[in-house]
């Protein structure tokens, strides 16, 4: 499946969510961006694109089920939601990009590239989103481009 394919599926089963949409494409842009900046593996980058369009797959669920955004619940639905949706990708992928998914809010053990590229191009749209300052993410940020990109869009003070 290309980027471009799993983008319009997600975007179809975003149904007109405007937040969503807006959000999961910010989070892709950010990752995406950053991925190259750090000069990822293509292998690499494709699970970290993958991730990056997947991660909130199942907000809209939680939020139907629970009437809120539950952070390890929807980690946990997440990942499972997410190898039916990627289903036709290869297990060695799909493995990957589940974990990724099921671990995006989970801040201790970051355990490679793409898990820190995505927990820090979600924290750029979050702080975006509810208006953070720089101070309140930056000692997350690791990577040199994530810092940079993360410096030129939010406020220091
Ligand atoms: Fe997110």
């Amino acid at each position: 499946m290309t980027i471009a394919e799993m983008m319009e599926k997600m975007i179809v089963l975003c149904d007109g969510s405007l937040h969503d949409i807006n959000h999961m494409i910010g989070v892709w842009t950010y990752a995406r961006t950053i991925g190259q900046l750090e000069k990822l593996d293509q292998e690499t980058q494709y699970i970290l694109e993958a991730a990056a369009i997947t991660h909130d797959i199942a907000c809209p669920f939680i939020r139907d089920e629970f009437g809120h955004t539950n952070h390890k619940r929807q980690e946990t639905e997440g990942a499972v939601m997410v190898r039916d949706f990627l289903a036709s990708l290869p297990e060695d992928q799909l493995e990957r990009i589940a974990y990724l998914v099921g671990h995006h809010h989970t801040l201790n053990n970051i355990d490679g590239a793409d898990y820190q590229i995505l927990v820090e191009a979600d924290l750029i749209m979050n702080a975006c989103e509810k208006g953070w300052k720089l101070d309140r993410i930056f000692p997350i940020l690791c990577t040199d481009a994530g810092k940079r990109i993360a410096s030129a869009v939010l406020p220091a003070d």
